[in-house]
């Protein structure tokens, strides 16, 4: 069993991503938004999974993406980490037009279905990645221990994540995208079928991600995780149906909470 005492969320920051800013050329004025978005369209045959979706996530912040099940989260997730085209409209990251490989060592994915290796250990996991991010032995080593000491799971290092809990492969998948120390984290549904506890850890983690300069949009379709995000955007059908934080969309829609207010909303879109 996993012992969750272990969880000691803010004792063993990692360090945020070595800045190497260029300066910004006039035309990367779009380098303002981690995340940006114009009528992004995606077509599934003749399904509309993304219907011109217009995002402008700020740097520095949480974002959490919100909508219930199919409402197009992670397609907008996988464009912006390019493994998927849109069938129209654009998506840029931090100032980029994706998709675009160059981008990629500032992008730190987790997706909703935990992508490790279960025969390998964490270390290998975690080794894997790095080396596919092109880091040295040596980065890999440092970049590992740290993050490892963040998500505590030091003691189950070399443990095959088959081993591992539900819980913990997911904070080695949250460890495993972060290795490059990436700019800007995309964690598709990290909390799903997460525990109380957990979750509270986990998002105490984000926020000192945060706080370390780090970009973090999450997608969820639990509304009540929205109180942790800085800002968030409604979707559904995949169109964005809100956008702000979460005091402005619960004042703007006369609600008092966020399932209230997607409900005003999308009420509102069907009269209209
Ligand atoms: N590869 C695909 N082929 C066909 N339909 C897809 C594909 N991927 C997603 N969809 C459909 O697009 C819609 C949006 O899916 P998704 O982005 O996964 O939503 P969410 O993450 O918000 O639950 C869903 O109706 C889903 O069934
Ligand atoms: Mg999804």
């Amino acid at each position: 069993m996993e012992k969750r005492s272990d969880i000691e969320t803010g004792a063993a920051l990692p360090s945020g991503p070595t800045k190497k800013e260029t300066p910004m050329r006039e035309t990367q004025v779009r380098e303002s938004y981690a995340v940006e978005t114009r009528d992004l369209t995606m077509l599934f045959g003749k399904f509309k999974a993304l219907d011109k979706l217009n995002l402008r996530i700020q740097r520095g912040i949480i974002y959490g993406l919100l909508g219930p099940n199919g409402a197009g989260k992670t397609t907008a997730i996988k464009i912006a980490c390019g493994l998927l085209t849109p069938t129209g409209g654009q998506a840029f990251v931090l100032g980029t037009k994706v998709p675009n490989r160059s981008i990629l060592p500032q992008i730190g994915y987790m997706p909703q279905e935990t992508a490790l290796y279960v025969e390998l250990s964490v270390h290998q996991n975690m080794e894997l990645f790095g080396e596919l991010y092109g880091m040295t032995p040596k980065k890999i080593a440092e970049k590992e221990d740290e993050l490892l000491r963040f998500v505590a799971l030091e003691k189950w290092k070399h443990s095959p994540v088959a081993n591992l809990s539900g819980g913990m492969r997911h904070r080695t998948s949250l460890a495993c995208s972060m290795i490059h120390e990436p700019r800007i984290l995309l964690l598709d549904e990290p909390t799903v079928g997460v525990d109380p506890e957990l979750r509270s850890a986990f998002w105490q983690y984000f926020t000192a991600l945060k706080q370390s300069g780090v970009t973090i949009i999450i997608t969820t379709h639990y509304m009540d995780e929205a109180q942790h995000c800085d800002k968030i955007g409604l979707v559904r059908q995949g169109r964005l149906i809100a956008d702000g934080t979460p005091l402005e969309i619960t004042k703007e829609t006369k609600t008092t909470n966020l399932e209230d207010a997607f409900l005003a909303l999308s009420r509102g879109q069907e009269t209209s």
